[in-house]
């Protein structure tokens, strides 16, 4: 009989609406004891991002990031919160260098393209949509990666892909790879997870 560990502790940080966390959170909720991650801890630089209120609305402890630059800070709440694994969902805020660092192949974003193309500073909500469409592509879709000082150059470790149809404006686009990153993300956390809890931190 395999002891069965105890699941990965999990923060997710958050600046919006929190759609992701929810997906995340329902799709373990139902994995239920072969869940190998449990999202324990949100935190937002925004008090009032809905991501802390669905937070609130699922009992699970919501922070306020007063300094999401102060990087000893944010170590401290990760570490009195014994987190395993941090997940971006729509964190807006470049995570400082030193938590980069030490958090390296234990945080991980999503970004609603196909990186490494539409990436980068700036390439955020509909502006990224409204670059593939400017471009003519003819699919975009989602992407989770590492994360590491730049935004969106962390190494690929998910992506799903999603047409782009003709008239597709950045709104419809944009909730066409929503649907994918609540699809991939829960899943990508999920696998991430338990390759993790075999290896030793
Ligand atoms: C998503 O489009 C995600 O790709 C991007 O920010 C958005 C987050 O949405 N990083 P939500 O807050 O999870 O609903």
């Amino acid at each position: 009989m395999t002891a069965l560990r105890s699941p990965l502790r999990v923060a997710v940080l958050a600046s919006g609406g929190g759609s992701n966390l929810q997906a995340i959170t329902d799709y373990l909720d139902g994995l239920g004891d072969a869940g190998a991650a449990r999202v324990v801890l949100v935190a937002s630089d925004r008090a009032g991002a809905g991501a802390l209120q669905r937070a609130a609305r699922m009992n699970v402890p919501g922070v306020v990031l007063s300094q999401p630059t102060d990087g000893p800070a944010l170590e401290a709440l990760l570490s009195a919160n014994r987190i395993d694994l941090v997940v971006l969902a729509g964190y807006l805020k470049l995570v400082p260098a030193e938590i980069t660092r030490r958090w390296a192949g234990r945080i991980i974003n999503i970004h609603p393209a196909l990186l490494p193309k539409f990436g980068g500073a700036g390439m955020y909500g509909k502006r990224v949509h409204a670059a593939v469409i400017a471009a003519g592509e003819t699919e975009s879709g989602a992407t989770v990666h590492q994360v590491n000082d730049e935004f969106d150059r962390g190494a690929i470790i998910a992506q799903e892909r999603v047409a782009v149809v003709p008239g597709d404006t950045p709104e419809t686009l944009a909730a066409r790879v929503l649907e994918a990153e609540h699809s991939l993300y829960p899943r990508t956390v999920q696998s991430l997870a338990l390759e993790l809890s075999r290896t030793p931190r």
